[in-house]
C-alpha cells in the first residue's frame, strides 16, 4: 500500500468553477472572490472576512491592522508553525514563546497568565487552534481583555472548527485561516482574516492591495473614472485572486462531509490504538463534532524515547507517509539564538517533541488504509 500524509480531495463543483473563471477572462480578485468571501462569513457567522493568498498573509495584516509595532511583546505558542512567530518579526515586534498544555497543544489560561506575570506589558496573544481543535477561549478571553492583550487567533488547522457551538472565527479581535494545499479546505494557496471589527477590516482591506483606497472589481465596475486611485499606506499583495477563490467556493460546499470523514478517520485511530501502552493519544476537550481533526497527533512517550525517527523510517518503508507537528521553535536556530531560548523553559512541548508523529488522516482515507496504517504500528511496535 502506498498511503500519503495527505490527500485533497476534489469530487465537486472544482473544475466547473475554475474553468467559468477562465471563460469569463477575469482571473484576479473580483466577482468570484468575493462571493468566497461572502460564503465563508456566512458559513461563520463573521461580521467581516477578507480573502488573501496565505494564512501567513492573513497573520500579517492582522497584526498590522492591530497596530503591532516595532519592540512590542507577543505571545506565540512555541508548538506552532514558523508563521505563527515570523509575522511579528515583519514588524519588527518581537515573539514571547509559551509552553503548550500536553495532550491538547493548546495554550490554557494558566500558561498564558503565568506569560502575563513575566510579562506584563505585552501587547496581544496568537492563540494557535492545534490540529483543529479549538483553545478554550471562554478562559482566555477573559484573560486578554483584563490585562488589554489583543487576540489573534492562528485558525490554520481549524476550519470548520466550533468552541462552545460557535465557529471559529467569531471569537478573538481577528482570526486567520489557512486554505494551503494540505488543509480541511484548500484554494491550492490561500488565506481568510475574519473579524467583527470593521475599523480593523478596512485597514486589512486596504493594506491587501499595496495600501490602495479602492480595490480592482470597484475601480473596473464604477461610474467614476476608473483609472483613479489614491494610496493610503505602504501596503502588501496579498490579494486572492478569482482562480483560486473558484476552488475554494466548491470546497466550501463540502467542508462538513470533509470534517465528518476525517473524524471518522480519528474515530479509527482512537479504537485501534487506544491499548498500546507506548503512544499517548490525543487529548480531546470538545466534541467530537467541534474538532476539524486536521492532525491526529500521537506521542510515543518515554518507554520509546529517541525511536521516532526510527519508526518514521520503518512507516515510510512500508509506504505510509507521516508527518512531525512540530519541532518547536524554541529549537529553531533563529528564535533560539535571537532570544536565548532554553528548552528546560517549556517542559511540555520538550515532551511533545521527543516523540511526537502526526499519522495520515484525509477526507477520502479507506477502512483498508486506516487498518493499514495501524496494524503496521502495532507489528512496528511489537
Ligand atoms: C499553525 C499554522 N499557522 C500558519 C500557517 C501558515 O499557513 P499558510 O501556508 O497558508 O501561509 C500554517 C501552515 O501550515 C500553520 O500550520
Amino acid at each position: 500500500m502506498n498511503i500519503p500524509f495527505a490527500k485533497i480531495l476534489c469530487n465537486g463543483h472544482e473544475f466547473e468553477y475554475v474553468r467559468q473563471v477562465i471563460e469569463s477572462g477575469w482571473l484576479t480578485t473580483a466577482r468570484v472572490c468575493r462571493e468566497f468571501e461572502q460564503k465563508f462569513a456566512d458559513y461563520i457567522g463573521a461580521k467581516y472576512v477578507c480573502a488573501v493568498n496565505s494564512c501567513t498573509a492573513a497573520l500579517h495584516l492582522a497584526a498590522e491592522s492591530l497596530q503591532i509595532k516595532s519592540g512590542d511583546k507577543v505571545f506565540v505558542p512555541t508548538m506552532t508553525f514558523t508563521a505563527s512567530a515570523e509575522v511579528l518579526r515583519y514588524l519588527n515586534a518581537d515573539p514571547i514563546f509559551l509552553d503548550v498544555e500536553y495532550g491538547t497543544v493548546l495554550l490554557t489560561k494558566e500558561i498564558l497568565e503565568e506569560g502575563i506575570r513575566k510579562n506584563p506589558d505585552a501587547k496581544a496573544v496568537v492563540i494557535v487552534h492545534y490540529a483543529g481543535q479549538a483553545a478554550n477561549m471562554k478562559e482566555l478571553i477573559p484573560v486578554c481583555r483584563k490585562y488589554n492583550i489583543k487576540i489573534i487567533e492562528d485558525a490554520a488547522h481549524a476550519f470548520p472548527t466550533k468552541h462552545d457551538d460557535k465557529f471559529v472565527g467569531t471569537f478573538g479581535d481577528v482570526t486567520c485561516f489557512s486554505f494551503y494545499a494540505n488543509k480541511t479546505i484548500t484554494t491550492g494557496e490561500g488565506g481568510m482574516i475574519a473579524t467583527d471589527n470593521e475599523e480593523l477590516f478596512n485597514r486589512v482591506k486596504i493594506m491587501r492591495l499595496h495600501g490602495i483606497n479602492r480595490d480592482i472589481w470597484d475601480r473596473f465596475t464604477s461610474n467614476s473614472a476608473k483609472w483613479e486611485y489614491d494610496i493610503v499606506a505602504p501596503g502588501f499583495k496579498y490579494n486572492m485572486p478569482d482562480i483560486n477563490a473558484a476552488i475554494g467556493l466548491a470546497q466550501l460546499e463540502h467542508a462538513e462531509e470533509f470534517r465528518q470523514c476525517r473524524q471518522k478517520c480519528a474515530e479509527f485511530y482512537f479504537d485501534q490504538l487506544a491499548d498500546i501502552e507506548e503512544i499517548d493519544l490525543p487529548f480531546i476537550n470538545c466534541k467530537k463534532e467541534e474538532h476539524s481533526w486536521h492532525i491526529f497527533q500521537i506521542v510515543l512517550n518515554k518507554k520509546l524515547s529517541n525511536k521516532r525517527n526510527d519508526i518514521i523510517q520503518s512507516l515510510n518503508s512500508k509506504g505510509i507517509g507521516v508527518s512531525v507537528h512540530y519541532k518547536p521553535l524554541h529549537r529553531m536556530t533563529y528564535y533560539r539564538d535571537r532570544y536565548h531560548l532554553q528548552p528546560e523553559d517549556f517542559p511540555n512541548a520538550e515532551r511533545i517533541w521527543n516523540g511526537n508523529l502526526s499519522l495520515p488522516i484525509f477526507p477520502s482515507m479507506s477502512k483498508e488504509e486506516l487498518k493499514y496504517v495501524t496494524t503496521t504500528i502495532k507489528e512496528i511496535l511489537s
